[in-house]
Parts: structure tokens; sequence; C-alpha cells
């Protein structure tokens, strides 16, 4: 009896040991896979991936757990459109452009500056956690800029408004999401000397 009850702890620690193990590599595996879409087809991804998305988002580390990020999640087509307007116009292109490469959802991130003195590390990691999520749920993604520039403008203000947001937001990022349309892209070669040991 005693064996047997033996076996079975020896089992179980085993088995959690290639489940962290797995879970580990598949984790590394999308670190270094996700790669940023620029091409996107126009099916809207299901909601509960976005919401899962998000989620990961919201877990991201913030300085004091001060949680200073929010996140606009926009499946709507018309607010989706004005942000790639309003981003297109940031650098002077005209409406035609579309920042977002056709992805149907926009995901952007603000941080409230009187939140946490770490307000714009806390937008940028909600955005890294959104990126490397939207790859481990097999949804293409890119950050696009000029989300601070956007939030400036009287209609960017408007869309907070709207949405009852009142405190200093600002933009950090746009994290796009869709279907990835066309080839898959390949990482560059990483430079030499990312890295310095001190051992
Ligand atoms: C802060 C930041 C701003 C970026 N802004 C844009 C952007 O406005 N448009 C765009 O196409 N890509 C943008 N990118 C994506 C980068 O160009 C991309 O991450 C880089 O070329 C490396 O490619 P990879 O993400 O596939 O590894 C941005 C990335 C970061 C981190």
């Amino acid at each position: 009896m005693l064996g047997l009850v033996a076996l079975a702890l020896i089992m179980a620690s085993c088995c959690k040991e290639t489940q962290n193990t797995k879970t580990m590599n598949t984790t590394m595996e999308d670190l270094m896979t996700r790669r940023s879409i620029r091409s996107y087809t126009d099916e809207m991804p299901p909601m509960e991936v976005i919401e899962e998305i998000c989620e990961a988002g919201t877990y991201a580390p913030t300085g004091m757990n001060k949680q200073s990020p929010i996140i606009i999640a926009v499946t709507n087509r018309e607010v989706r459109d004005k942000l790639s307007r309003l981003n297109a116009n940031v650098f002077g292109k005209d409406n035609d452009m579309d920042p977002f490469y056709g992805a149907p959802v926009v995901l952007v991130v603000l941080a409230d500056r009187n939140a946490a003195f770490t307000w714009m590390e806390d937008g940028s990691l909600v955005m890294g956690n959104l990126l490397n999520a939207a790859h481990a749920m097999g949804l293409g993604s890119c950050w696009i800029h000029r989300a601070k520039e956007v939030f400036e403008t009287e209609e960017g203000k408007a869309i907070l408004a709207d949405l009852g947001i009142e405190g200093d937001y600002v933009g950090i990022g746009n994290c796009i999401l869709g279907y990835v349309k066309g080839d898959y892209p390949q990482a560059r070669p990483r430079k030499e000397n990312y890295v310095y040991w001190i051992k």
C-alpha cells in the first residue's frame, strides 16, 4: 500500500515537471516567433479571443501595482476607421492611408500619468503582453505608434469622454489585431553585442 502511494507521488511530481517544462517551452517559442504583422484579412476574430488577449494585458506588471494603464478595445468599424484617420493625420497622410494595415481590431493602451511615476513603462508592458498574447492565441498583431498625438486631438479626447474616462490619460500605443494575410514574416538577425555578461 505504502509502495503504491509512493509511486503515485513520484508520478504526480514527474507529470508536474513535464507540464512546467512544456509551458515554459511554449512561452519561449511564442516570445521568439511573434512578429509584427502588416497585412490582415477582414475576418473579425471571436470576441472571447479578444477578451482573453485584453485580460492578458491587464496582468502585465505595473510599478507599485498601481495599474496605471487602461485598454480601449475597438471592434467597431466606424471608430476603428476614425482612429486610423487620426493616426494617419499625425504624420501628414491623407484619409486613404490606413496605418492599421487593414486589421479589424485595435486595442488602444493609454496610461494615467497621475496614477504612477511609471505610467509609460506600465503601458509599454501592457502593450508587450497584448502583442505576445495575440500571437499565443493565433492572431497577428503590431504596435502602431502615435496614440499619444491621437488622444491629444479633440476627436481623440471625445472618444475618452464618450466612454466616461476621466483622468490625465496619455496614449501609449495601438495594438492592432487580426488574422494574418499572406506570408508570415521572418525575424531579422539579432544585432551583435545585444547581451553583455558579467559572470
Ligand atoms: C514603440 C514601437 C512603435 C512602433 N510603431 C510602429 C508603427 O507605427 N508602425 C509599424 O508598422 N510598426 C511599428 N512598430 C513595430 C516595429 O517596427 C517592429 O516591432 C520592429 O520592426 C521589429 O519587428 P518584429 O516586431 O516583427 O520583431 C513599433 C514598435 C514599437 C516597439
